[in-house]
Formats: C-alpha cells, structure tokens, sequence
C-alpha cells in the first residue's frame, strides 16, 4: 500500500478521503467518536499540507443524515457539513474550498450507487478530486463503491490508520511472538470458526468466551440450558479436543429465580442461562496472561448487555497491568475499555469490528487489495 507521506505536492490538490465514521448514535448524538478520532491524523496531516478534503463515509444501512456525525467531528475540527453526496451544491462548494478546507459530505449509503459497484457513481464521486485515499478499515470488508472501484480511478493511498491496523493485526500472523495467546468471544459462531482453525496454528491458547462458549459445552456433552447457541456445528467436534484450546469450566448463569450464580459447566441446569465466564476460569487466564508476550482478543466474554461485562471488565484490567502486546478489536469491547479508562494500557485498538475479524481470517480485505 501506498503511503500518503509519498504524496509529493499536496498544496492545492482536492483530495477525496474515505472514512468510516458509521459510528453509533442515540438521541440525534453520537455515542463513540472512537472511529472519528482515529482519521483526525490523515486528516490534519493533509490540511496542514496545503490539502482540499473532502470527507466520504457511510453511516447504517443508508437512509441517515451524518448531521450529527458533523456535529461530532467539528468538536475536533472545522469541516463544513455538505447535505448532498454528488450533484451542483457539492461541485459549488467544492470549487470554493481554499488550501488546508475539510469538507464532509453526505452518507454514501443514500445513494444506491454506493452498494451496487456502480461505474457512474463511481467516476461521478472521482471527478471531485485529484486523489483518493482509504482511511476507512472497517468497511474495507465490503465491495462498496468507495472502497474497491474509486482506487481503481483515482491515484490511491492508505491513510495513517489503515497502515496502523495492517501493520499491527499482521503482527499475529507473520511471526507473532510466544508464548501467543488469542482470546475470542462475542457471538456469530460461523464468522468465528475460521479463525478458531488458522489461529490453533498460530498461537499456543485459545480461550474461548461470549456465546461461542455455549457451543463448546455443548459439544462437550454438557447441558446448555437456556443459552444462545448457534444449530450448526462447523466441525467443533474435529476441534475440541485440541490442547490449546481453553474451555472454561466455570460460567456466571442466571437461574430460574433470576439470581447469578458461578457453577462448572457440569452443573448447569435446563432453566439456566449462561451469562458470563466464571471468576476460576478467570483466575486460570489470569496465570496465562502473565506469561504471555503477544495478546490478541476480539469479541466480550460475557453477554455484556444482560449483566454479563464482569469477565471482560476483570480480564481488560489484567491485560492492563501485563507487559505483553496486546492487540485488541470488537465494537463492543471498546466501549467497556472506554468506560474503564483504559484506552492507553493496550498496544493496539482496532478500529474494526467484521473487518477486523476478515483481516485476521483472510491476512487481506478487498479495499486494501484495491490500493495495490
Ligand atoms: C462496521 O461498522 O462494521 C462498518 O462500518 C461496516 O458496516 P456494515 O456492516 O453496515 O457494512
């Protein structure tokens, strides 16, 4: 990938930057400008140099206003909110930026073009500007418009964030060092076995949390009770008994009272249902963590939403305190590391959630191939 350090003269070039500010929002507000704060650096790195950026991104499916995304990301930087994607306000706008303007424009997904590979779409987005960059990792996953068409008309770049999440989630994959620990949790057992297989080749433990852990005590032989689990099987049977796979043999369960409670998995009962990874297994990792030089974790332990943060919250402080690498990804888990103020203890936060996880399975993406 082409860095845009190389980019000899940026003084007056129009340089149309795709982020991904699809960033959660409650009330008109946003929750997390996580992702919008990690693209201020391309962002001001250009308009220092002189640069005109214009700022592309989806938001949810399509049908939104990134109006309160602009709110959001004018508490950082100036940049002025256009309400159209492509048409005559946006080329008038346009032609009035001077040197060093940040402009952002309409949710892409508003467009139909955006998600349908669509030539004219396309060329009529790349006549903005002279030069494209993809600052936008966590939709790099998806054929969209923007990520894989636009860098095929455009000269193309990385921005500083997208080189930052190749380089640091390659690190698992290229020579991690050992002793490697992966810790996987959250749901979607399908987009997770995959990576289950090639990191058993990779790292030497994998502990398994969130509701994925449903699906290994089941194929344990243990009851489940109430718990979400995933009807297909993906072969854990050809797995389990892998020796650096890690089960936890206690969980946190709600029983039929309503109370939580730590049992081992050979206690769970049909009206229980399981909440989260118990404080023995936590303890277990515990020891693991602390001889570990690599850590890497996707996905909550526990079903965060329903009581069951306690295991993540626990396990974040550990990896806090230990001296390993630690690279982290998962939306949900970043919301609890906010919250804990523990932003700055690991080496490395995605900004990704399926990218992330696509990266790690596949070592590439469409957009970053795309850039090539
Ligand atoms: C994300 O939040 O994972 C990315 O922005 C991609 O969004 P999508 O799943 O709607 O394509």
């Amino acid at each position: 990938m082409r860095n845009i350090k190389e980019i000899k003269n940026l003084k007056g070039k129009k340089v149309l930057v795709r982020v991904d500010f699809n960033v959660p929002i409650k009330d008109g507000k946003v929750e997390d400008s996580f992702r919008i704060q990690k693209a201020l650096p391309t962002i001001t790195f250009l308009s220092k140099k002189g640069a005109k950026v214009i700022l592309i991104t989806h938001l949810g499916k399509g049908g939104d206003t990134l109006l309160p995304v602009s709110r959001a990301l004018n508490k950082f930087i100036k940049a002025k909110f256009v309400p159209e994607i492509v048409g005559v306000n946006t080329d008038k706008v346009v032609s009035n930026m001077k040197n060093g303007d940040v402009i952002l424009l309409e949710n892409l997904r508003n467009d139909k073009g955006e998600q349908g590979k669509d030539k004219i779409f396309a060329i009529n987005l790349a006549k903005l500007a002279d030069i494209y960059i993809n600052e936008a990792f966590p939709v790099s996953h998806r054929e969209d418009t923007s990520i894989v068409l636009l860098p095929k008309i455009l000269p193309a770049y990385a921005g500083l964030q997208m080189e930052n999440e190749v380089k640091n989630l390659s690190k698992t994959l290229k020579s991690p060092k050992h002793p490697f620990l992966f810790i996987l949790g959250g749901a979607k057992f399908s987009t997770k076995m995959p990576l289950i297989k090639k990191y058993l080749k990779l790292a030497d433990y994998i502990f398994i949390g969130g509701a994925l852990l449903n699906d290994f005590i089941k194929a344990k032989g243990f009851e489940v009770g109430q718990s979400l689990i995933d009807e297909n099987n993906y072969g854990i049977d050809k797995i389990i008994k892998n020796k650096k796979l890690i089960i936890p043999d206690y969980v946190i369960v709600r029983n039929t009272d309503g109370v939580m409670i730590e049992k081992t998995i050979a206690d769970i009962y049909k009206d229980d249902t399981i909440l989260d990874v118990g404080n023995e297994s936590i303890k277990l990792l515990e020891s693991i963590i602390k001889k570990s030089k690599l850590i890497l974790w996707n996905g909550p332990l526990g079903k965060y939403e329903d009581g069951g943060a306690e295991a993540t919250k626990s396990v974040l402080k550990i990896i806090a305190k230990s001296k390993a690498e630690s690279i982290l990804g998962g939306g949900d888990t970043v919301e609890l590391i906010d919250e804990l103020k523990l932003g700055k203890k690991f080496s490395f936060i995605s900004t990704g959630g399926g990218a992330t996880l696509d990266f790690l399975a596949n070592g590439t993406l469409p957009g970053i191939k795309a850039l090539k």
